[in-house]
């Protein structure tokens, strides 16, 4: 994950990253580096399995840092998981869930097991909750049910220094198969995730959705599936609203025949 991290994080600039099907938000530029607060309503349907990440990215403005957070679902019998990370030097935290260090690099990782359902719409937040005089802000991840916007878990929270200053507008949300070398001679496993538009605000209130979007990586062909098809066995689309992720749709025609 690290090294993906820090190619995400540079794709901004250079857009060369070639890794996981993404979705990129884009936003008015007037509100770069005034946002403290980005949510994403989600629903992860049905399978059961493990090895995806479904990761929402936020960029801390004039920066090439970035911080993320997202599901991971986990097999019947298991609590599935989420998390949310920043990446960088700088960034420190002293909640339970999270510890120094981010995918083997600088930076802070929170994680937490939490029972969330599959097939029902939750809100991952990411909110500035404190600030200090010299300049450092303290971010909160937690975990919201998408009906009632009643609370569920604290995901971590972590501290920034000044030098990361506020949120850009727009991000992306990546469909990442972390556990691709058990499936490159397999089909990877069956897994959707709708994801809705985030929804991004200012200290003063005023809120926005970006929806310009942009896809990358739809044509990868990483899975035995994917290659017997020659086509790509992680695909998105739009819907209103948002988009979708589905992963193992050509299983139907090649599991078990390849
Ligand atoms: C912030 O400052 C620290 C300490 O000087 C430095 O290590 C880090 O790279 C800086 N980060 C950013 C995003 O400017
Ligand atoms: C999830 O939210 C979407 C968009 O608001 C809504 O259309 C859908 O019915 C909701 N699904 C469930 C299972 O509540
Ligand atoms: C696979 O698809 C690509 C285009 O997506 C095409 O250029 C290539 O020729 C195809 N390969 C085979 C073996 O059909």
């Amino acid at each position: 994950m690290k090294l993906s991290n820090l190619l995400v994080a540079s794709t901004v600039i250079m857009g060369t990253y070639a890794g996981s099907p993404s979705i990129w938000f884009t936003s008015d530029k007037n509100f770069d580096g005034k946002i403290v607060k980005q949510l994403q309503k989600w629903n992860v349907a049905g399978d059961k399995v493990e090895g995806y990440y479904y990761g929402t990215q936020f960029f801390f403005s004039g920066t090439n840092e970035v911080g993320y957070y997202g599901p991971q679902p986990r097999k019947e019998g298991t609590t599935n998981h989420l998390t949310f990370s920043v990446f960088g030097y700088g960034p420190y935290s002293d909640h339970p869930n999270c510890y120094k260090s981010a995918d083997g690099g600088p930076g802070v990782s929170c994680a937490v097991d939490f029972p969330w359902e599959y097939g029902k719409n939750y809100t991952t937040e990411v909110t500035r909750t404190a600030q200090n005089d010299d300049g450092s802000n303290r971010w909160t991840g937690t975990l919201v049910d998408g009906e009632t916007g009643e609370k569920l878990v604290t995901i971590g929270e972590y501290w920034t220094p000044k030098n990361y200053s506020l949120l850009q507008t727009g991000g992306n949300t990546f469909d990442e198969l972390y556990a691709i070398d058990h499936y490159r001679d397999s089909c990877m496993p069956v897994s959707s995730y709708v994801g809705f538009y985030p929804v991004q605000s200012q200290e003063d209130g005023t809120s926005f959705t970006p929806t310009l979007d942009a896809w990358d990586n739809l044509d990868l062909r990483v899975d035995a599936c994917a290659r017997a098809a020659n086509e790509s066995n992680q695909q998105g689309w739009n819907i209103p609203g948002g988009f979708v992720y589905v992963n193992g749709l050509l299983n139907l025609n090649y599991e078990g025949k390849i």
